[in-house]
């Protein structure tokens, strides 16, 4: 432990989990590390959710607001939720109890584009932030951590927060060290420019230097990340990548983007990572990748040549990748990248280095507007993550989904979302397992056609294109974009209804 402890001042404050939870009052803000179940304290966070429901069977209100990177696992959202003492989450969250208690009303949720997060933290529009619990792989000399296996929001948690609580985790390896690239981007007026021009480049710091004053409680833990298992790959997934690389070799044929494409962006969830595994059977070779998250598919890219560099925020890995991350990390960092979100989310890098994005949605609409956050327009799924930070400043945006959910009741394309993430003026691709829409330079009545007619599945088609017919006839309602407003979400409302959108 004194090892991973390089500031010998800090030694002396190495104490329990249940010790370092005195630390946290009822009503306060705490900014957590931890992104996608990588680098997210293990112990505080049950150590508190055992106090909160020890003061709740008092009678006492012991409520907390949990500000982190992104998501997390069950150690900290999962088991925080389970207290009904989480009164305000922010910006990401995938954890199944902290959903339902999100859609039962229990926690105010604000669904936030991840790079605005952890700056609106240190503006102070959030509130203060009092305590800041973060992981690190050790201390150094001077008091820097380093962090573990995402760096997320923790700068800006810890440059605000009045307390520090560290977690040491030996189970991370220390050979992360290194792979940290650590640079304060400020606020205005003296916002810092960015200097990325490449997405292997490093501009700061492999620590984070701290005010080792603010430092109450350091907590030492052994226990892996916990990261869900990602679905195997199916004929739908493979369709979809298939699509996206045909589309992305004509690119090149065309002139549009080079040889070695320009740095990817993927999102979270099974579809995405998929893409990731397709690519790896493409003849692409030197790939780059200046993304929020590495997942198991950009792994297997990276292991087996075909992306050089990978730039993120955090790892999303299955515990087997996870393991084999944490055995060969030194190997890994020469070729990965891990930066605080608001620089691997920065509109301002994404736009330089023309990012390909690439992310999972729920439902499109006819005219390419995406909902990526809320079932059936009211249920929270996860967030917006960093889908619009890339979305909006995208060279070439793309959305990946199959085009049935739920055993074929719902059709992911539909004549209008029932909830807006991403609007028509920022989605230039859609692909589902029945083809590719490139919407660039289409107006809404040509993308209509082209959404339907390539990405709907067969069994919707007829009907959304009489939908759309009879939209362009509709008289007051056949405008720029064609709707019938009484019947827009009549599919969503008939699922509702009947547990279908199929009449
Ligand atoms: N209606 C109801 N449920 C739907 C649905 C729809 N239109 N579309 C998808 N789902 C359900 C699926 O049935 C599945 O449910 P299950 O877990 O019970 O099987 C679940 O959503 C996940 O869908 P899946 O098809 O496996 O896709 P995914 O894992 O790729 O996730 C999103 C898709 C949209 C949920 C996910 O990409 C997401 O949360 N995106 C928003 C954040 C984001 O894009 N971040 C990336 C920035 S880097």
């Amino acid at each position: 432990m004194s090892e991973r402890i390089s500031h010998a001042g800090l030694r002396g404050k190495v104490m329990s989990a249940d010790e370092a939870a005195t630390f946290i009052q009822p009503g306060d803000q705490i900014g957590f590390s931890g992104f996608t179940g990588a680098g997210y304290p293990k112990a505080v966070p049950g150590a508190l959710a055992k106090r909160i429901t020890e003061a709740t069977e008092r009678g006492e209100d012991f409520r907390v607001s949990v500000f982190t990177g992104a998501s997390t696992a069950p150690e900290l959202d999962g088991v925080l939720a389970e207290t009904n003492g989480v009164l305000w989450r922010m910006p990401y969250q995938s954890d199944p109890v902290l959903r339902k208690k999100i859609n039962d009303g229990t926690t105010l949720y604000s669904d936030m584009h991840l790079s605005h997060s952890g700056p609106q933290a240190s503006q102070g529009f959030v509130g203060k932030v009092n305590v800041a619990v973060v992981e690190a792989v050790r201390i150094t000399e001077d008091g820097g951590i380093v962090p573990s296996s995402s760096v997320g929001n923790s700068v800006n948690y810890l440059d605000s927060a009045e307390r520090i609580i560290i977690e040491i985790n030996n189970w991370q390896s220390l050979e992360l060290e290194g792979m940290h690239d650590i640079f304060r981007v400020g606020l205005p007026p003296a916002r810092e420019i960015i200097p990325v021009t490449e997405s292997g480049q490093r501009i700061g710091t492999s620590a984070i230097d701290i005010d080792v004053n603010k430092v109450v409680a350091i907590v030492e833990t052994d226990a892996p990340d916990r990261n869900s298992p990602f679905k195997p790959l199916d004929d739908d997934s493979r369709a979809i990548a298939g699509h996206l690389i045909e589309f992305l070799e004509n690119e090149v044929t065309q002139g549009r983007l080079p040889a070695n494409l320009l740095p990817l962006q993927s999102g979270v969830g099974n579809i995405a990572n998929a893409v990731l595994e397709g690519l790896s059977e493409s003849n692409f070779e030197n790939l780059t990748s200046y993304t929020e998250v590495i997942q198991d598919g950009m792994v297997s890219l990276l292991d087996n040549g075909t992306m050089s560099v990978a730039s993120a925020t955090s790892f999303a890995l299955s515990p087997e990748a996870a393991e084999r991350m944490n055995q060969n990390a030194s190997d890994y960092a020469k070729k990965i990248v891990l930066r605080p979100q608001d620089v691997s989310n920065s509109p301002e890098v994404i736009r330089r280095l023309g990012v390909i994005s690439c992310n999972g949605l729920i439902e499109a609409d006819v005219y390419g507007n995406v909902n990526s956050t809320h079932i059936m327009g009211t249920r929270m799924m996860n967030g917006i993550g960093g889908s619009g930070d890339f979305t909006r400043n995208a060279y070439i945006s793309t959305f990946v989904s199959p085009s049935l959910a739920k055993g074929g009741a719902i059709s992911t394309i539909v004549p209008m979302v029932s909830h807006h993430d991403h609007t028509e003026h920022d989605t230039m691709v859609i692909i589902t397992e029945q083809g590719l829409a490139d919407l660039r330079g289409l107006a809404p009545r040509k993308r209509a056609r082209v959404v339907i007619e390539n990405c709907a599945h067969p069994d919707f088609r007829a009907e959304l294109l009489d939908y759309v017919e009879r939209a362009e006839k509709g008289g007051v309602s056949a405008l720029h974009t064609p709707h019938n407003l009484d019947e827009s979400l009549s599919w969503h409302q008939r699922f509702v209804e009947t547990g279908s959108m199929r009449k």
